[in-house]
C-alpha cells in the first residue's frame, strides 16, 4: 500500500508526479506530497486527502524543477495527517524520501537517531529513513556509499526513492519487499511503484528486484545488488495500454469494470479454449508433476478467497481431488501439513498482497510447489511462484474486485478440465458439453448487465436499511460471501453472507423487516433448499431480495425484489448470480454517497501484512 513515484527529466516535474499519483491512487488515498528541487532546494508540498487535494495545494503554493518524488499514502504509522504524510526529510531538510512499506526495526533506530540529537516531526516508521541516510553521509564518500551503508540496517519490507540537495541531477532508490519499477521515456526517467504510473511517456521498464538498489538520472540507470556489485538491466518494452487507465465514459472504474466482464470472459475463452482442448501456455509446471498432483491447498485473500472456495468445488467434482482453501493470513499460522504430491494454489488480483505472499513463501519452506493465479502477471506473486496462469481480467483499477473475480472463476474451472484431462478423468465429449455453456456465458452475463436499472431501483429502495444477510449455497455460497463484502467495503453497510443450511443455526435470529435478505436461488441442484430457506425468512416478515433462474415464478412470487438471470449450468451459475451483487453494491454506495472506487480505510493492493 502507498504509491510511489519519482521523476527526473526536462519536464515541470509537479505535473508529472501528480499525474502519475493519480494512477497510484488507488494503493492509498489518505494524505499525498511530492518534494521537488527547485531553485536547488528542497521544496516539499503536502496534504491530508485525496490527490487532488494536493493539486489544489500546488496551484495556491507552486513548486517547479525538473527532478522530485511523490507519494500517496495508505497509513500504517501514524494518523492520516498533513505532518505523517511523505515526503520525509532529514534535519537540514537536504535529503527527501518517499516510502512504500513498513521498517519493522524503526522503535529502535528512532532511539538511537534521538540520541544522536535527531529529532523526529511524525509518528511513521518512514522518517528514520532521511535521518539514517543523514548520519551515514558524515562519514560516507556520497550520497551512493551513504544508501548503501543505510539499507543493511533497516528490517521489513520497503521500497524507497531519495532525493539529495546536493546532488540535484539523481534521483537513488531501493528496493525489498515492495514493489519498485523503473520507466524510461525520451531524456527522461521514472521510478514507481506500478509501471501505469509512468506511462506513456515511459516506453522501456526495468523491473527492480529485492535487494536491488541504485540511482538515476534522465539518461542513466545504475542498479546495485545487496553486495554493493552493480548488475546488468536490460530494458523491456512496456505493453501496457494508457486507455486501460481511462474511465472509458462511465463514472467509475468500478462500473466500467463491471461492464468489461462480457470481453473479460470471451478473451479468456479465446485464448484458453481450441476445440475441446484447453490451453495454459504461460503455465511452467511439468505435465507429469501436474498428473502426479494428490492434494490442492488455495491460498488467497478477501474476494480471492472467495473465489478459491468455488475453486475447491471445481478441483472435487472434475479432479476427484481433496482440496482445502484458506484465507492466506491463517494459511501460513496453521503450520500446515505438506505431503506427499500437494500443489499450493495462489489467488491474487495484484499479485501484491503481503499475506498471499507470506503463504506462498511458507508453502515453499515446505518444499511444496506453488501456481498462481494472478491479474499482474509482472507482480511479486508470479515471479516468486513456480508457475502462475495469468487471469487476463486486464487493468483493475476500482479497489472492489469485480471483473478478476469473475476471471478467476472460469481460470479456476478451465484449470480444473485441464487436469482432469491430463489425469484422463475426463472424455473431449464431457469437456464440449461443458465448453459449449462457457461459449455462452458472455451473451449472458450482457443479458444480465441489462438489467442494471432495475438494480438501480432496489438501491433507491433499501439504501437506508443499516444491515443485510445474504444467503446462498453450494456454488453460490461464495457468492453471498461476495455480495457481502462488496456492501460492505463500499456502501460501508452491514452484511454478512452465509451459507443457506447454516442459517437456522443462528443467524435466522436476525430476521426482522429491518433486515433485508438477499437470497441466491438459481434453479441448481440444491434450488429446493434455497426455497426453503426463504420460506423461513417470508415466515418471520423478512423483506427478500432474490436473484432467480429466467422461468422460475416461485421465487420472484416469495420475493419482495428479484432478479432474472438466464439459465446456466449449476458450474457457471456464480458467474452471473455475481453480477447483479456487484452493481446492487455499486449503486447502494452512489445512493449513499460514498465514493465506490476508493472507499474509506482501504487500498487496492495490500501490500502489509
Ligand atoms: O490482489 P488480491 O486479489 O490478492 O487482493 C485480495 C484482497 O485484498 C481483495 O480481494 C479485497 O478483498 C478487495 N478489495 C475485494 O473487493
Amino acid at each position: 500500500m502507498c504509491g510511489i513515484v519519482a521523476y527526473v527529466g526536462e519536464k515541470s516535474v509537479d505535473s508529472v508526479l501528480l499525474v502519475g499519483l493519480i494512477r497510484l491512487e488507488y494503493r492509498g488515498y489518505d494524505s499525498a506530497g511530492v518534494a521537488v528541487i527547485d531553485g536547488g532546494e528542497i521544496e516539499i508540498r503536502k496534504q491530508l486527502g485525496k490527490i487532488r487535494d494536493l493539486e489544489e495545494e500546488l496551484r495556491l503554493h507552486p513548486v517547479s524543477g525538473n527532478i522530485g518524488i511523490g507519494h500517496t499514502r495508505w497509513a500504517t504509522h501514524g494518523e492520516p495527517s498533513k505532518i505523517n504524510a511523505h515526503p520525509h526529510v532529514d534535519s537540514h531538510k537536504k535529503i527527501a524520501v518517499v516510502h512504500n512499506g513498513i521498517i519493522e526495526n524503526y522503535h529502535l533506530l528512532r532511539h538511537e537517531l534521538q540520541k544522536l540529537g535527531h529529532k523526529f516531526v511524525s509518528e511513521t516508521d518512514s522518517e528514520i529513513i532521511p535521518h539514517l541516510i543523514e548520519e551515514e553521509l558524515k562519514t560516507a564518500s556520497g550520497m551512493v556509499e551513504a544508501l548503501k551503508n543505510t539499507i543493511p540496517k533497516l528490517e521489513g519490507k520497503f521500497s524507497f526513492t531519495v532525493i539529495y540537495e546536493n546532488e540535484p541531477d539523481r534521483i537513488f532508490f531501493a528496493r525489498n519487499g515492495s514493489p519498485l519499477v523503473y520507466g524510461k521515456g525520451k531524456n527522461e526517467s521514472f521510478l514507481a511503484s506500478d509501471v501505469s504510473a509512468v506511462i506513456p511517456a515511459a516506453k522501456e521498464e526495468f523491473r527492480l528486484d529485492n535487494g536491488q538498489w541504485g540511482w538515476v538520472t534522465k539518461n542513466e540507470l545504475h542498479v546495485f545488488d545487496e553486495n554493493g556489485k552493480e548488475v546488468d538491466h536490460s530494458l523491456e518494452e512496456i505493453k501496457m495500454n494508457a486507455m486501460e487507465l481511462d474511465k472509458g465514459g462511465f463514472e467509475h472504474y468500478m462500473l466500467k469494470e463491471i461492464y468489461e466482464q462480457p470481453d473479460v470472459i470471451r478473451r479468456i475463452i479465446s485464448n484458453r479454449i481450441d476445440g475441446s482442448t484447453i490451453l495454459f501456455p504461460e503455465m511452467a509446471l511439468p505435465l507429469d508433476y501436474q498428473g502426479r498432483v494428490t492434494r490442492i491447498i488455495i491460498t488467497s485473500a478477501g474476494t480471492s478467497w472467495h473465489a478459491g472456495i468455488i475453486g475447491k468445488l471445481y478441483f472435487e467434482k472434475y479432479v476427484k481431488i481433496a482440496t482445502e482453501v484458506d484465507i492466506s493470513s491463517e494459511f501460513r499460522y496453521r503450520n500446515p501439513i505438506a505431503e506427499g504430491d500437494s500443489m499450493v494454489i495462489a489467488i491474487s488480483q495484484s499479485g501484491e498482497t503481503a499475506d498471499t505472499l507470506a503463504g506462498i513463501h511458507e508453502a515453499k519452506s515446505k518444499f511444496c510447489r506453488v501456481l498462481s493465479f494472478v491479474n499482474n502477471v509482472n507482480s511479486t506473486i508470479a515471479r516468486e511462484s513456480d508457475a502462475f496462469i495469468s487471469l487476463m481480467g486486464g487493468v483493475e483499477i476500482g479497489v472492489a474486485s469485480t471483473k478478476a473475480y469473475t476471471a478467476q472463476l472460469l481460470n479456476l474451472l478451465l484449470y480444473s478440465m485441464y487436469l482432469s484431462s491430463i489425469k484422463w478423468l475426463s472424455t473431449p465429449e464431457e469437456r464440449s458439453e461443458l465448453i459449449t455453456e462457457i461459449r455462452a456465458l458472455p451473451e449472458k452475463i450482457e443479458t444480465v448487465l441489462k438489467g442494471a436499472d432495475q438494480i438501480k431501483e432496489w438501491a433507491k429502495e433499501l439504501k437506508d436499511a443499516k444491515d443485510f444477510i445474504f444467503l446462498g449455497r453450494h456454488f453460490n455460497h461464495p457468492t453471498a460471501l461476495e455480495g457481502a463484502l462488496k456492501l460492505k467495503e463500499i456502501s460501508y453497510v452491514h452484511a454478512s453472507g452465509y451459507a443457506g443450511g447454516e442459517f437456522k443455526h443462528g443467524p435466522i435470529a436476525l430476521i426482522s423487516s429491518e433486515v433485508p435478505t438477499v437470497c441466491i436461488a438459481p434453479q441448481t441442484e440444491i434450488y429446493p433448499k434455497m426455497v426453503s430457506n426463504i420460506e423461513e425468512v417470508k415466515a418471520r416478515k423478512g423483506r427478500i431480495v432474490s436473484i432467480y433462474t429466467e422461468g422460475d415464478t416461485k421465487v420472484p412470487e416469495m420475493s419482495e425484489f428479484s432478479f432474472a438471470i438466464p439459465k446456466t449450468i449449476d458450474v457457471l451459475t456464480p458467474i452471473l448470480t455475481i453480477i447483479p451483487l456487484q452493481l446492487f453494491s455499486y449503486y447502494m454506495a452512489v445512493e449513499r454517497g460514498c465514493e465506490p472506487d476508493q472507499p474509506r480505510n482501504l487500498a487496492k493492493s495490500v501490500t502489509v501484512e
